[in-house]
């Protein structure tokens, strides 16, 4: 089990090296920091003593990071060294080829297993890495894992008809997860929970690799979890929605998860939103809109 604190250098390295500058912290991101920084005071693993390096010690990086908060810095751990960045490199000519390296490397993906709290098997993405649309979601559930293909179940249905009323088919998007394994459970049966944000961290390089190959016109994060992880957001999803935010030079839309328009959960008006968010996703991709698909889930009258 790694400790706390290199989960969290991991992830923030790898952002570094995708030339990540600055990571905003709300009062959740804090309290996680403050807490993981306490940790780092615990005992860590023996160690062979370290040669002297220029380079800046783990938790004073992870100060540095906090001080773009506000925070006060915390007092530097003198013995901690820097862990190697684990970075997934994708290879091959094609975008497909590249997409399926991505996914071989995360079915071992050393960060993801460390952790023990994520199930074992990989699910990585489906649909077209040439598209020029890319959805994203939070993490595989029960028939996602069974089928090993995201949007699967009774979410990946809503997904479909909300991509069909676009005029897509699958065939024709790309579509992936936060997270590439099912968070695990005790006792676990059909029931899913939300990842944790070490979970996230640990696969977030994949998703970032995965835009970089594909480098899709814009991106739509479905659901809170997916803007939180692509996006550093925090809050309600209906404080995120209805404009554009940014991702790696990438248009990118929240809005809610299929999953939310089940059982009856989302209003009318709210389902309206949703389609107000992916009409936008059309006009950015430069589709027509038909006067029938303007009007969906507008009220009758
Ligand atoms: N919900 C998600 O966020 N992703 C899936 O793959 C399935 C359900």
């Amino acid at each position: 089990m790694p400790h706390p604190v290199d989960v969290v250098l991991d992830f923030l390295r790898a952002e570094e090296a995708r030339g990540v500058t600055h990571v905003s912290l709300d009062d959740e991101a804090r309290a996680v920091l403050r807490a993981v920084y306490q940790q780092s005071k615990g005992p860590r693993p023996a160690k062979p003593p370290s040669q002297p390096t220029a380079a800046v010690p783990a938790v004073d990086r992870l100060a540095a990071f906090a001080v773009e908060a506000d925070e006060p810095p915390p007092p530097v751990v003198a013995d901690a060294d820097p862990a190697p960045v684990s970075m997934p490199v994708p290879t091959g000519a094609t975008k497909a080829e590249q997409i399926a390296s991505l996914a071989a490397q995360a079915e071992h993906w050393p960060p993801a297993f460390a952790l023990g709290s994520l199930r074992k098997t990989m699910v990585f993405s489906t649909g077209n890495p040439e598209a020029r649309l890319m959805l994203v979601g939070e993490a595989p559930g029960m028939h996602e894992e069974r089928q090993r293909e995201p949007f699967v179940g009774a979410a990946g249905e809503q997904l479909d008809k909300i991509l069909k009323a676009m005029g897509l088919g699958r065939p024709e998007v790309y579509i992936s997860n936060i997270v590439k394994f099912r968070p695990a459970m005790p006792n676990q049966t059909s029931n899913n929970r939300k990842p944790t944000i070490e979970e996230m961290a640990a696969c977030l390089p994949f998703i970032r690799a995965e835009v970089e190959v594909v480098r899709p016109t814009c991106i739509v994060a479905l659901g809170g979890t997916a803007a939180e992880g692509l996006l550093g957001l925090t809050g309600s999803v209906a404080s995120m929605r209805g404009k554009w935010h940014d991702y790696a030079g990438i248009p990118t839309r929240v809005t809610y998860h299929p999953a939310y328009l089940l059982h009856g959960n989302a209003s009318h008006a709210e389902k309206r939103k949703l389609w107000e968010d992916m009409l936008e996703v059309m006009a950015q991709l430069g589709m027509p809109i038909s006067d029938k698909q303007q009007g969906f889930f507008l009220p009758k009258g």
